[in-house]
């Protein structure tokens, strides 16, 4: 099969991180024969300091004719620390997915085994949590009217969304469901939110087309208690952008390291990968950073960009044979064991999946 993939390492840790995913992609892609082709472009703060700009024309005409784009990470201090900076790297981001109709962010939450005490949960807790969080991307808040008064001292930012656009995010979730323990999660706050009300709606007109998916409502607030106090009884959460944000970095903590989880974001135009994780600035550099969730995120662009499950799978493999014999970044290593570089452990999993 033919792969064509645009690459955007970002800023950061992002292209060590990336540099090893795509190590790893080649060796796949050498097992399996399949004929990879990428190109790297800018975006973020890096694309800012080169060209004014956080996600650049030519980037994002790169994007557009490539089956699956691979993503490190971006934001950069420098901007964090300015709250008047007039270009940040993150509007790079929204206006990516924004301009690739990336509606659909989907985050798969589940526990390496060898990482249970990693966890600030109890282990009984959270040994059989595996669910995916499918978060919406191009609305509400992140895109919705804001501003300022005159002088200054109002502010506003509003939430809308569309039938059209809740339709769309609550079929990809009911959909999801059906391929698994066929149990929805829908995540809300219809006791104040009109935007929150009309998603209840549909979701209860849709529920009679999949009669086999169990679904449930939950306010955001008890999401949120629930995912710390019993996350096993989650299966597919399906919710809107801002409170997608904010479950999602709740969930990733809770399997021991945020540097092992993946995302997807499907869309109108084309399918983004990309760790869940940030730029880590301070780590930025020093080949220390944590390779794995750019990895797995390889795998998710082999399975659902490409439909190839047994690539995919090899890739998951390795990375779970990387933690089992402890060669793994200084994040993860365990008291005794020798911390490795970024390099090395994509190294590793590179020779995994050529010997295999
Ligand atoms: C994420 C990030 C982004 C978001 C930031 C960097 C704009 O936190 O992908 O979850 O808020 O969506
Ligand atoms: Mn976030």
């Amino acid at each position: 099969m033919k792969l064509n993939i645009a690459v955007l390492p970002g800023d950061g840790i992002g292209p060590e991180v990336i540099e090893q995913a795509i190590n790893v992609t080649k060796a796949v892609c050498e097992k399996f024969g399949h004929a990879l082709t990428y190109e790297t472009a800018l975006v973020g703060a890096s694309a800012i300091d080169a060209c004014g700009d956080p996600y650049p024309e030519s980037t994002h005409e790169l994007c557009m004719k490539s089956d699956a784009v691979l993503f490190g990470a971006i934001g950069s201090p420098k901007y964090d620390n300015d709250p008047t900076a007039k270009i940040r790297p993150e509007q790079g981001l929204l206006a990516m997915r924004k301009k690739l109709g990336l509606y659909g962010n989907i985050r798969p939450v589940s526990v390496f085994p060898s990482m249970i005490d990693k966890s600030p949960l109890r282990a009984d807790l959270v040994k059989d949590a595996d669910f995916i969080c499918i978060r919406e991307l191009t609305g509400g808040l992140y895109f919705g009217r804001r501003g300022r008064s005159e002088d200054g001292n109002n502010a506003f930012d509003t939430c809308e969304y569309s039938r059209a656009e809740i339709e769309r995010i609550l079929k990809l979730a009911f959909e999801y469901a059906g391929k698994r323990r066929k149990k929805l999660t829908v995540v809300d706050k219809a006791n104040i939110l009109e935007t929150s009300r009309l998603w209840r709606q549909i979701a209860q007109e849709m529920e009679p087309q999949y009669p086999e998916i169990k679904v449930e409502y939950l306010y955001v607030d008890n999401a949120a208690m629930r995912l710390v106090q019993w996350p096993a009884s989650f299966d597919i959460i399906v919710t809107e952008n801002m409170f997608g944000d904010i479950l999602t970095d709740e969930a990733s903590v809770i399997t021991g390291s945020m540097g092992l989880l993946p995302s997807a974001s499907v869309g109108v135009h084309t399918s983004l990968f990309e760790p869940i994780h940030g730029s880590y600035p301070q780590a930025a550099g020093k080949n220390i950073a944590n390779p794995l969730a750019t990895v797995l995120s390889a795998a998710l662009m082999f399975e659902y960009a490409f439909d190839l499950k047994e690539e995919g799978a090899l890739i998951r493999e390795a990375v779970t044979a990387s933690m089992d014999a402890g060669f793994v970044t200084e994040d993860i290593s365990k008291p005794g064991q020798t911390a490795r570089k970024t390099s090395e452990v994509g190294e590793w999993l590179a020779n995994y999946i050529r010997r295999k």
